[in-house]
């Protein structure tokens, strides 16, 4: 374990497991129609990378990036779009891929803004939901593990751009920011 992490909240293997289970529903949910799996940039990367490899379907990948202003670890609901999708999403199978659903105010803004370029659907894969803290909603059709509201790292979730290489999830150590 990495000597900033304080606990490990979720392994390797469970990460494994679970983002399998979620690839196999979502092959049969979608029964064989082409999917465009969308990650918001950057921690969805990682979760993203393995979920289409869980996926037996026509699958494409597109990304953008946003930046929520506010401090590094809340974020403010004003979304601003750093890097929009590459391609069109008219008339395509939408499913957005998301590290962590905390307030929700960055994927309420996000599946707003495709809603509105006619796709024939919008859903939501988040590989992680945080209890109880969701101020804005968002319907998530696929979640990968319900987590405490705590500041994690990990598979993808950063501190200052730390740790997203850490392959389990784990609680920051609140040494790191507390200095
Ligand atoms: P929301 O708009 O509050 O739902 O924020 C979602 C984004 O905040 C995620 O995509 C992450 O980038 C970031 N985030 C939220 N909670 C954590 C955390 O515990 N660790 C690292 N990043 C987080
Ligand atoms: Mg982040």
């Amino acid at each position: 374990m990495h000597e900033d992490v304080q606990k490990v909240l979720i392994t390797r293997e469970q990460i494994a497991e679970r983002v399998a289970q979620m690839g196999a529903q979502i092959a049969a949910d979608y029964q064989g129609e082409p999917l465009l799996v969308v990650s918001v940039l950057k921690g969805a990367a990682i979760f993203m990378a393995d979920l289409v490899r869980a996926i037996d379907a026509p699958v494409e990948m597109d990304f953008m990036a946003v930046s929520s202003y506010g401090s590094s670890h809340e974020s403010s609901g004003v979304v601003r779009v750093i890097k929009d999708l590459n391609g069109p999403v008219e008339g395509r199978h939408v499913l957005i891929a998301e590290d962590v659903l905390d307030s929700g105010l960055t994927l309420n803004y996000v599946v707003k803004m495709l809603r509105s370029r006619n796709p024939k659907s919008v859903e939501v894969a988040a590989f992680l939901v945080k209890e109880g803290a969701q101020r804005a909603p968002v319907e998530c059709k696929y979640t990968g593990f319900a987590c405490p509201d705590e500041f994690l790292v990990g598979y993808g979730l950063d501190y200052a751009e730390r740790y997203r290489n850490l392959p389990y999830v784990g609680v920051l150590d609140p040494k790191v920011y507390l200095g």
